[in-house]
């Protein structure tokens, strides 16, 4: 097991790019296994959730070639090639690959078998075995088709309107795959938009997709075709860099082409609104979506209200910005985010339990934090990333600006989403070093 230990850095400057976006990423790969013809993918992100997804397909029969230069070239089996897997599926620490393959499987005329890590077979998969379940899906899991490991045993799907109680993008995605496969038409209404990925991309492939508002259909008949796809930078992974670049002073950084999908920058609005000083630049629309240069600068940092519609679009950034919270002045509230108690790991959880650990004062709530900055944080030596990518990441930004920095433990999960991590803090000019245990 990996250690991470980095002492407080005085700035941060320079112009730094991210890798690409683990949501399209993921998609990207499902899509073009299953278009007709060739897809060609550069900026795919090679983090192990998404390396999960493409080994699903190889053992599938899809032909993916990776080459040197990191372009990815798949060759699609149309919608009715798969082959049945001669061993079970690991999506390793995914949701999203199990939960959005749990959909494209159910259609499928054969058996598979889903599972994965630890933390991954502890997470709720209710959410979309009961959906899928209503057109006809035919899933075993434990605890009742809860949890993973899932047996699949593929059949005729009928479409469906179903009224998601969750805004929840791997929910609305996995019964949009399973549509692909239905009799009738399938259609998904959200409580509130989550990011619409699936619904680009489908529609970038030639797919007919209609959407208004929280609503999205698909007919039956789809026809998806191979096509060239730019992964832009994930905006997930330049929120790190973004928070390091406002609490630490006389910093100023340039994150080059990060994807800005609007159902995604929940983060960029939060911090403007605790007073960061946040720019995107040199808007621009590639394969679908769009991506822009993010510009930051260090900046005096206030506590503010977090709650309703923009949290399902900051999801995932909950983590770093509450340590943006522990380094602004008063207090601050996320609610409404129950969401976080079930992801990697409990978010709520550990924050609050590291945030402490360095020195802040935080409490739980049963939906959110309530974090009290102002005071620099000390720093511990003694910080866990409790196995979860995001912890990981946002301990060590908030160990850049404590006093006396930190050490965390259990570290290696940053492969996750993120290599080359610390290598771009380093190329910073941080103090940071690794240790294998
Ligand atoms: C994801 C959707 C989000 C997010 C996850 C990736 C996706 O989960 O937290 O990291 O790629 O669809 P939910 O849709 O369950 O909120």
């Amino acid at each position: 097991m990996k250690s991470i230990t980095i002492k407080k850095t005085q700035s941060l400057k320079g112009e730094i790019t991210v890798p690409g976006d683990k949501s399209i990423s993921h998609r990207a790969i499902m899509l073009g296994s299953i278009a007709e013809g060739d897809t060609t993918i550069r900026g795919l992100l090679k983090g192990e959730d998404n390396m999960a997804t493409l080994k699903a397909f190889r053992q599938m029969g899809v032909r993916i070639d990776e080459h040197e230069n990191g372009m990815v070239v798949i060759q699609g089996k149309g919608l009715h090639g798969l082959k049945e897997p001669e061993d079970f599926i690991d999506a390793g620490n995914s949701g999203t690959t199990m939960r959005l393959l749990t959909g494209l499987l159910s259609g499928q005329e054969f058996f598979s078998v889903l599972t994965g890590d630890q933390y991954l077979r502890k997470r709720p998969m209710k959410r979309v075995v009961e959906p899928l379940s209503l057109m006809g899906a035919r899933i075993f899991g434990r605890e009742n088709g809860n949890k993973a490991p899932l047996a699949i045993v593929g059949s005729k799907l009928k479409g469906m309107t179903y009224n998601s109680p969750l805004a929840s993008a791997q929910v609305k995605s996995a019964i949009l795959m399973a549509g692909l496969y239905a009799d009738g038409g399938t259609t998904v209404i959200e409580p509130t938009l989550s990011r619409d990925h699936t619904e680009r991309m489908l529609a970038y492939f030639g797919a007919e997709v209609k959407r208004n508002g929280t609503t999205v259909s698909i007919k039956v008949g789809q026809k998806l075709v191979g096509k060239e796809i730019e992964v832009p930078g994930d905006i997930s992974s330049a929120a790190f860099f973004m928070v390091a670049a406002l609490i630490t002073e006389d910093s100023e950084l340039l994150i080059k082409n990060v994807g800005i999908n609007p159902a995604r920058i929940g983060i960029i609005d939060i911090l403007e609104k605790m007073g960061g000083q946040v720019k995107i630049l040199d808007k621009r629309e590639v394969s679908g979506e769009p991506v822009g240069d993010i510009l930051v600068k260090s900046s005096k940092l206030k506590g503010i209200e977090i709650k309703g519609d923009i949290i399902p679009r900051a999801i995932d950034e909950l983590p770093v910005i509450a340590v943006a919270a522990a380094f602004a002045d008063g207090v601050t509230e996320i609610k409404d985010a129950q969401e976080l108690r079930v992801k990697e790991t409990d978010r709520i959880a550990a924050m609050t339990s590291e945030l402490r650990g360095i020195g802040v004062t935080v409490s739980d709530l049963p939906d959110g934090m309530k974090i009290e900055g102002g005071k620099r944080p000390i720093g511990n030596d003694s910080c866990t990333s409790w196995g979860d990518h995001r912890i990981a990441m946002s301990m060590i930004i908030a160990g850049l600006a404590s006093e006396r920095g930190i050490t965390i433990s259990n570290t290696d999960c940053i492969d996750t989403s993120f290599p080359g991590f610390v290598q771009i803090l380093k190329n910073l000019g941080c103090r940071i070093s690794e240790l294998q245990e």
